[in-house]
């Protein structure tokens, strides 16, 4: 074997190892993203299924009703959710409720499901200090048309200006972006 044929055997054997090690670790980042994705969706989960109950109660007892049902529960159940160093929240490009304005971190990302509309799948980012932001659309169904469709009825339409004078979360049609939900975790081991 000449100098040569060995110096190219080690090169290979090299670039080898170096790929190899680029893979795993490729793999092993993607694995970790995934797992903070899914304890990420799992977390957001009760959120949703509360806000889905309030509504639902509310609406049963009448739209104006329910109204101010949202306007009680959605932020104490946002509330109830965000401890540990975990933070819930719903937020829209058009909002009804000012203080439901966006963290930073959501602001592009909720830009970007604008600007591809057929994207639905929900991301996950990260964010300093090892905490995780995951996003997820909220897309509007008929159910939603009665406070955020258009027209509304006069008595819902005289509800929502009362309490929200600067809504602008009406005139959405079915299918279409009404925002997302975010959701912010800390870093494993730092809490549940
Ligand atoms: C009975 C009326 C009513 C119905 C029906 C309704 N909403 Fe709302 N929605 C509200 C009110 C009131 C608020 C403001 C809550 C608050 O003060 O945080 C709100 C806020 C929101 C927000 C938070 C962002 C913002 O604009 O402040 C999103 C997102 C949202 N609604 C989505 C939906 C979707 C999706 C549906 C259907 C599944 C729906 N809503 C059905 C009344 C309603």
């Amino acid at each position: 074997m000449t100098a040569v044929t060995i110096r190219l055997m080690i090169f290979a054997m090299r670039t080898t190892t170096t790929l190899i090690l680029s893979f795993v670790l490729l793999v092993t980042a993607a694995t970790a993203q995934q797992m903070s994705q899914d304890r990420a969706a799992k977390t957001l989960m009760p959120f949703k299924k509360a806000l889905k109950q309030a509504l639902l109660d509310g609406l049963a007892k009448g739209p104006v009703e329910a109204i101010s049902a949202c306007q009680v529960h959605a932020p104490e159940i946002a509330e109830g959710l965000s401890h540990d160093g975990i933070r819930v929240g719903r937020t829209s490009h058009r909002l009804r409720n000012p203080e439901n304005r966006s963290p930073d971190w959501v602001r592009p990302i909720l830009e970007d499901y604008l600007a591809n509309q057929s994207d639905r799948i929900p991301r996950s980012v990260p964010l300093p200090e090892g905490r995780t932001g995951y996003v997820e659309p909220i897309v509007m169904q008929s159910l939603c048309l009665t406070c955020h469709g258009d027209p509304l009825a006069e008595n819902v339409s005289a509800e929502i200006k009362r309490l929200y004078p600067e809504d602008e979360a009406v005139g959405f049609e079915v299918g279409e972006l009404r925002g997302v939900f975010w959701l912010e975790l800390p870093a494993t081991g730092d809490a549940s």
